[in-house]
């Protein structure tokens, strides 16, 4: 996969070369590039604010800097993913049509935001996809773009050491995850569940789905299906 990543501030994105996704860079698998929006100013102060139009607080990004990177960077095929608090919350549905891509540019605004036509012009020609990661307010798209770009590459077929842990984990099944443990059986006066230590794999399966339920119920009930809400008395059972 390709990803071309577009930030005033790109030494954001050298956490990007730790870990995993550093290592998917290495073997081939990602092919990243992380570009400074401020190569593509023409003058000597190198802007690429300026006030909003109709007033109000803040600078909003000025247009002909993005509209030359993405003339350059997202050929016709990619996908241009724009971190934003005004986008549609991102979610495991949108990292796996992602990792099913050839080519993502991801352009990271700050201030108040980028001129809306840049995302109006570049829509007609390419997927536009403005994904928010949640009901808070970060000082740009950076962070937010690491977080995209590390749920997106790790589901990149041959990422993953062991490709069955991606089928376990919170969200994969619809649902929170279990809680884990491992050793040792008993630390400071807490046991794991004796189910765990017993090697009954039916059981264990059933009371991790049970455990998922009770979790989901508590912490995330718009995440349950209708099924798992006509039967509460089995989210009961694990509480
Ligand atoms: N940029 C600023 N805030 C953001 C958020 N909550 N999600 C995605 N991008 C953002």
């Amino acid at each position: 996969m390709r990803v071309d990543v577009v930030s005033i501030f790109p030494a954001y994105l050298d956490a990007l070369d730790l870990s995993l996704p550093g290592k998917a860079r290495r073997s081939g698998l990602l092919d990243l590039r992380v570009h400074d929006l401020r190569d593509w100013t023409h003058d000597r102060h190198r802007t690429v604010d300026d006030a909003p139009y109709g007033g109000g607080a803040g600078m909003v990004m000025r247009p002909e800097p993005w509209g030359e990177a993405l003339d350059a960077l997202a050929t016709d095929d990619a996908v241009l993913v724009v971190p934003t608090p005004a986008g549609v919350p991102f979610t495991q549905i949108h990292a796996r049509a992602l990792a099913a891509e050839e080519h993502l540019v991801v352009a990271c605004g700050r201030y108040e935001g980028i001129d809306q036509r840049v995302l109006d012009h570049a829509a007609t020609r390419v997927r536009v996809l403005e994904v928010s990661l949640g009901d808070y307010v970060l000082n740009g798209g950076e962070v937010a773009a690491l977080a995209v770009l590390e749920a997106v590459v790790r589901l990149l077929p041959g990422f993953m050491g062991n490709p069955d842990s991606l089928l376990e984990e919170s969200h994969e099944s619809g649902l929170l995850e279990y809680p884990v443990y491992t050793r040792p059986p008993s630390w400071r006066g807490l046991e794991v569940p004796e189910v765990l230590l017993g090697g009954d794999h039916g059981a264990i399966e059933r009371w991790r789905h049970t455990q998922s339920l009770a979790r989901t119920a508590a912490r995330r009930p718009d995440l349950l299906p209708p099924s798992a809400l006509l039967a509460p008395a089995t989210v009961t059972d694990a509480q």
